[in-house]
C-alpha cells in the first residue's frame, strides 16, 4: 500500500460541545459513506455558545489535538461557536485540514438570496464574533445581513420541544425582527436549529428560505476529500463517538440529533 492510501484510509475527526455537532455527522453519513468518523463530544463542558472565545479556542484546541493524536487525516469543527472563533488558530496550529461550517453556510445563502437580505441566527458567542457576516461580506460586500442570538433554541432543541406552542412562542419573539427586515434566507448558524426548522419555517413564511450549514459543510468535507487525493477508496465506513462527561444523556438524546441511536460512547478523560 502507498502512504497515500495509508493515509487516506485513516478517519475523520469531528468535534462538538455536545450532541449538536450529530446534525453534521449525519449528513457526512450520508454525503462520504465510505469514510470512519471519529466523533467527539465535549459535554462536560457544553454549552460553548455562552463562553467566552479565549475560553472556547482552548477546548477547541485541546479536542483537535485528541483527535490528532488519534491519527485523523481531517478535522471537522462541527460546531457554529467554535468554528466562529477558533479556526484561524486551529488551521495555523495543526497540520491536517480543518473545515468549519461557516464559510459553507454563507456560500449556500449567498447561492440562495435573491433580494439580497440574509439573516443569520446562532448563540450569543457566534452572532457576537459576527462571522457570518465576515463571511458574507466577503463574498457580496452590498448583502444586507441581519442577525440575532437565540440562546433558549439550544436547550429546548434538547429537551425535544421542536414543534409545542413554548417553542413557537420563543421563534416569535426572537425572529419578529427578522421577519420584519424582509429577509429571502435565513442561516441557521447553530448546530441545534435544524431540529427546530419547522416552527421557524412557519413563523417566517414561505418567501424565507432556512439554511442547513450541516449539509454544507458535508458537501465542503466531500470537496475537500477529492481536492487533497484523502477519499478512502472503497470499503463501508464507521462511526465511533468520544465524550468528554459519562455517556448516558449523550447516548440517550444524541438519536434525536443522528437520525438514527447512538449506542455507545467512550468516556475520555479531562
Ligand atoms: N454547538 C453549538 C453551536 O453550534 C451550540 C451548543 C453550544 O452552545 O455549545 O454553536
Amino acid at each position: 500500500m502507498t502512504s497515500m492510501s495509508v493515509r487516506a484510509d485513516a478517519g475523520i475527526g469531528i468535534f462538538d460541545s455536545g450532541v449538536g455537532g450529530l446534525t453534521v455527522l449525519h449528513r457526512l453519513r450520508e454525503t462520504v459513506p465510505g469514510e470512519h468518523l471519529l466523533y467527539l463530544g465535549d459535554t462536560a463542558r457544553h454549552p460553548y455558545g455562552t463562553k467566552s472565545a479565549e475560553v472556547v479556542t482552548r477546548y477547541a484546541i485541546e479536542n483537535t489535538q485528541f483527535l490528532v493524536d488519534k491519527g485523523v487525516k481531517m478535522v471537522v469543527v462541527a460546531c457554529n461557536t467554535a468554528s466562529s472563533v477558533a479556526l484561524d488558530v486551529l488551521r495555523a496550529r495543526f497540520d491536517v485540514p480543518v473545515i468549519g461550517v461557516i464559510e459553507p453556510g454563507a456560500r449556500a445563502a449567498i447561492a440562495t438570496t435573491r433580494n439580497r437580505k440574509v439573516g443569520v441566527i446562532g448563540t450569543e458567542a457566534t452572532i457576537a464574533s459576527g462571522s457570518y457576516t465576515r463571511a458574507l461580506r466577503a463574498l457580496d460586500p452590498d448583502l444586507e445581513i441581519y442577525t440575532r442570538a437565540c440562546p433558549l433554541f439550544v436547550p429546548l432543541a434538547e429537551e425535544g420541544w421542536v414543534e409545542n406552542e413554548v417553542t413557537s412562542q420563543a421563534a416569535a419573539l426572537y425572529l419578529a425582527s427578522l421577519r420584519q427586515s424582509g429577509i429571502d434566507t435565513l442561516v441557521l448558524g447553530c448546530t441545534h436549529y435544524p431540529l427546530l426548522a419547522k416552527t421557524i419555517a412557519e413563523y417566517l413564511g414561505p418567501t424565507v428560505q432556512l439554511i442547513d450549514s450541516a449539509a454544507e459543510t458535508a458537501r465542503e468535507v466531500e470537496a475537500t476529500l477529492a481536492a487533497c487525493t484523502l477519499a478512502r477508496a472503497a470499503g463501508e465506513g464507521s462511526a465511533s463517538f468520544f465524550v468528554t462527561d459519562v455517556p448516558d444523556r449523550f447516548t440517550k438524546i444524541g438519536g434525536r440529533f443522528l437520525g438514527t441511536a447512538v449506542d455507545s460512547a467512550v468516556r475520555i478523560e479531562r
